[in-house]
């Protein structure tokens, strides 16, 4: 996309605003499904917050089955919206919103749980008694791999080895009230960290790193999967993977889905990884206000810094025109963002970024400008443009 035929499409759009340019979110469709080879994908709703772009993509392409959602009040809002297949991919606690799902359960809906803790069991076990369901549920199990002098990976499920998997296994069959249906087991230290680190040290250690831990963790799993099979429990989600992931992921082969979120709209964050390549499709855009010295031109706003440990990586990169560089001293301002271009730029032009991470951009704007390589084709609201935020 060239810089001229960019600002020209969005001249008469009050600024800032965000754009998804749908070229590239139906190439991401079709490339992400074509690495996934014949694997099912599950949507990580999280990192795409707009129903538009949820349903688009589903009905795009039939590999896209189902979406893994982020809290229990976006799970209902989407299943009142008709969506269906929901995999909460995190656990809750908090009784009362569980419960008109669990009624959607009983009404035919397929919606699964995620769960770790016994806590968790005894919750949904205690709310299926009481509206007389047996409550589908996922257990959450840790990939991470301990190298002794760094944790890599996440904390968040408390399963980490096979014998914690026992205790939880034995435990769910005294639970009359819940139906084990899934495993999940997000390896984010493989689907979340890219190789083209800027720190020479990062560089050399992390793909060293995934390598090894991509063997430890599947050799986990299998030992995890082949006990729960052995149990008696017919699992219909084996789920694994993250967009960074889906090849090493896939080799598993009773996985039987994959995730993937942020590969749709490839955030600035997916441009580290070495094997695979996403074309930016979701931007924003601000506006050139000032020129305090020639070749400074500053913008209004911009400071949209991804979540997360903190990093240059995680502040929006440049997307057009090519050459514009933010200036690290400022950085990327609450209302002011100043950036030094060689070329000189047109006061009230734009300049467009990208977030580093995918779905947060969505919780920036009311609405998204779907456009093409000639205009803009339709204005489609966010999740925050529909009353919604959900964390
Ligand atoms: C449980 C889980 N699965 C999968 C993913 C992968 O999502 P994405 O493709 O957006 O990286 C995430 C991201 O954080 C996650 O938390």
């Amino acid at each position: 996309m060239d810089y001229h035929q960019i600002n020209t499409i969005f001249e008469k759009i009050p600024r800032p605003f965000a754009a998804l340019y749908l070229p590239a979110l139906q190439k991401n469709i079709h490339d992400i499904a074509k690495r996934a080879k014949n694997i099912p994908i599950r949507i990580a709703s999280k990192s795409v917050r707009c129903q538009w772009v949820l349903d688009y993509t589903l009905k795009q392409n039939a590999q896209y089955q189902g979406l893994m959602t982020y809290h229990l009040e976006e799970t209902l809002w989407l299943s009142e919206k008709g969506f269906d297949n929901l995999l909460l991919g995190y656990p809750y606690t908090f009784k009362n919103s569980f419960l008109p799902l669990i009624e959607y359960i009983k009404n035919g809906k397929n919606i699964t749980f995620m769960a770790d803790l016994p806590i968790h069991l005894e919750i949904l076990n205690e709310l299926g008694k009481k509206l007389n369901v047996k409550v589908p549920i996922c257990l959450d199990l840790d990939m991470s791999t301990d190298f002794g002098f760094v944790w890599f990976g996440v904390k968040r499920s408390s399963i980490r080895t096979l014998e914690d998997l026992k205790l939880r296994i034995k435990h769910i069959q005294n639970l009359k009230n819940i139906d084990l249906k899934g495993i999940m087991g997000y390896e984010a230290q493989i689907a979340g960290l890219g190789e083209k680190q800027s720190d020479w040290i990062k560089k050399l250690a992390i793909p060293f790193l995934k390598s090894l831990s991509i063997k430890k963790l599947a050799e986990r799993r299998k030992k995890m999967f082949d006990f729960i099979q052995n149990e008696g429990f017919q699992l219909t989600i084996v789920n694994g993977g993250g967009t960074g992931s889906i090849e090493k992921t896939i080799e598993e082969t009773y996985i039987n889905e994959v995730t993937v979120g942020s590969g749709l709209y490839s955030s600035g964050l997916f441009d580290m990884y070495k094997d695979f390549c996403h074309q930016p499709a979701l931007f924003f855009g601000i506006e050139i206000t000032r020129n305090p010295e020639p070749n400074i031109f500053t913008c209004s706003g911009g400071g949209y810094i991804a979540s997360g440990s903190i990093g240059i990586e995680k502040q929006p990169k440049v997307f057009l025109p090519k050459d514009l560089k933010f200036l690290k001293d400022e950085g990327f301002g609450e209302v002011q963002t100043p950036f030094y271009s060689k070329i000189p730029l047109n006061i009230g032009d734009c300049v467009f970024l990208r977030h580093a991470k995918a779905g947060e951009l969505c919780e920036r704007f009311n609405f998204v400008y779907v456009f093409d390589d000639e205009k803009i084709i339709e204005q489609v609201p966010t999740y925050r443009g529909e009353g919604k935020c959900f964390v």
